[in-house]
């Protein structure tokens, strides 16, 4: 069911994320018949153009975007008759006057900066200004929410002088991808887990968030944040955070996030002396992918050539509280690898008295597996007898599996922006990051980072194509373990 009629005012309408990810999800929207049929949007930015050319232009990009049998002409059409397009200098104050005459008194009022956030502060002044800022409007901002702790105070101060925080929608794109909601169903849906989430059942933890795309385009951004500010403070903490958080009473935007910021909190730090064994940087270098030679990062369109800039963090995260103790989560996260995908395996430990072949005791534990792209789904591997009179007790190990494609007939995963959107359009955070959220990922990561300063050491390299740096492999088998590869 559609919710109330929404006014989208689209700060950045000709950027990248909006042309590549806003305007598919909101066709996507209207086409499941989710927007309500006075819902308007409002594409804003600097760029020479008018509504009939811009209207024209999106529906020509929807048509190339939206895949065959999801693309229907009628809804599109209608779909981009809802946009408007304003021009306008997000810095000249009088301009922001028209805004107040465009919206919809009785209409949900959504402001989406799809911009830098050094606009953010200044584009949120100049809505007030301009008499465009009520109790009930809802603002939506982008990662990067600053470039460390210090600048995203900044950034938050500037939001927070003209907004509360109820009305603040502050995305990680991760929140609103299917399965890592699953992770909140897997955990606290499921008593079976319950009882075996914690140190005593648990040996470690992986997170892969693995890419094979390399910076195309995006150095100028990529290069002043790196992997670990542009992935591991927002979408591998906050993945982090899911894994290992508390049960929370209720599924309330502020029980959810409370429970993650404990777990932020409870991060060991860093230091200096723990970096070698805890921490590795990386920086791809010429090599393959998909079958094809591609450039290293210093030989990318614009990179600056003595760039020491990161495209691989593989790290070892622990969490000093009473459930985790001990239990290392061993993270990694790169650019340029063998290819898209990200997963989480848990590792349990196994059982505390072995009686089998002793040269299949690497085989003992169970482990979850939790696929979160592609091919969502998750496979709990345990052990059985290998079948056969030969065969006595010999183990083997399989995956009770769910891929969720195949069990429930799902035609298509709704892309994270359009759930996004959808819960922004419902007024429901619990897919936003708290300002405390924010904060406490950047105090961690800006540690490592002021670590690497000051060590001086340049990241490693890796040829494109391959899981990183040895380093990284080094890290894990120091522990008597190894990155988990399904074979
Ligand atoms: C973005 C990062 O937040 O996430 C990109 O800025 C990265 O560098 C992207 O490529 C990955 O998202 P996804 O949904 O493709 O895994």
């Amino acid at each position: 069911q559609p919710v109330c009629a929404c006014d989208l005012m689209l700060f950045g309408a000709s950027g990248d994320l909006a042309q590549r990810k806003l305007f598919p999800a909101l066709y996507q929207l209207d086409r499941a018949g989710l927007l309500a049929s006075d819902s308007r949007v409002l594409a804003i930015a600097r760029r020479d153009t008018d509504t009939a050319a811009l209207r024209k232009a999106l529906l020509a990009r929807l048509e190339e975007q939206i895949p065959e049998p999801e693309f229907d002409a009628t809804v599109a059409q209608g779909f981009v008759s809802r946009v408007e397009y304003l021009e306008l200098d997000f810095t000249d104050t009088d301009g922001f006057l028209v805004l107040n005459d465009w919206r919809h008194p009785g209409n949900q009022l959504i402001v989406y900066m799809a911009t830098p956030p050094s606009m953010y502060g200044v584009i949120a002044r100049n809505l007030r200004a301009g008499g465009c800022c009520t109790e009930r409007t809802r603002v939506v901002v982008e990662k990067p929410i600053g470039h460390d702790l210090e600048s995203s105070k900044v950034i938050n101060d500037e939001l927070a002088e003209v907004y509360r925080e109820s009305q603040l929608f502050r995305i990680d794109h991760y929140l609103g991808k299917e399965t890592v909601q699953n992770l909140i169903a897997l955990r606290f849906a499921n008593n079976l887990f319950a009882s075996q989430w914690d140190q005593n059942h648990i040996s470690h933890v992986e997170i892969t968030v693995a890419e094979s795309m390399g910076i195309e385009g995006r150095w100028g951004y990529f290069d002043q944040a790196g992997q670990i500010r542009d992935m591991i403070q927002n979408h591998l903490l906050q993945l982090l955070c899911l894994i290992a958080m508390d049960p929370p009473s209720d599924l309330s935007a502020d029980s959810i996030r409370d429970e993650k910021v404990k777990v932020l909190k409870a991060l060991k730090r860093i230091t200096p002396d723990m970096m070698a064994e805890y921490v590795v940087r990386g920086q791809y270098t010429s090599g393959t992918s998909e079958g094809k030679p591609v450039p290293g990062y210093l030989d990318e369109e614009g990179a600056n050539k003595a760039s020491e800039t990161e495209t691989f963090v593989a790290l070892k995260a622990e969490i000093d509280n009473w459930r985790w103790s001990g239990v290392p989560f061993y993270i990694r996260t790169g650019k340029r690898l063998p290819e898209k995908m990200s997963q989480i395996i848990i590792h349990f430990k196994p059982a505390p008295h072995y009686i089998f072949d002793p040269d299949q005791k690497h085989l003992a534990n169970n482990k979850l597996i939790i696929r979160l792209q592609p091919d969502e789904g998750m496979a709990l591997k345990i052990l059985t007898k290998d079948q056969g009179l030969d065969k006595g007790m010999r183990l083997r190990q399989g995956p009770l599996e769910l891929t969720f494609s195949e069990t429930f007939d799902t035609d298509r995963i709704p892309d994270a922006y359009e759930r996004l959107l959808w819960e922004i359009m419902r007024g429901n955070q619990y897919l936003f990051v708290r300002r405390d959220e924010v904060e406490h990922a950047w105090r961690w990561v800006d540690q490592i980072i002021r670590n690497w300063h000051d060590s001086g050491e340049p990241p490693k390299r890796y040829a494109a194509g391959t899981w990183g740096p040895v380093a990284s492999i080094a890290m894990i088998t120091r522990d008597g373990r190894s990155w988990y590869e399904d074979v």
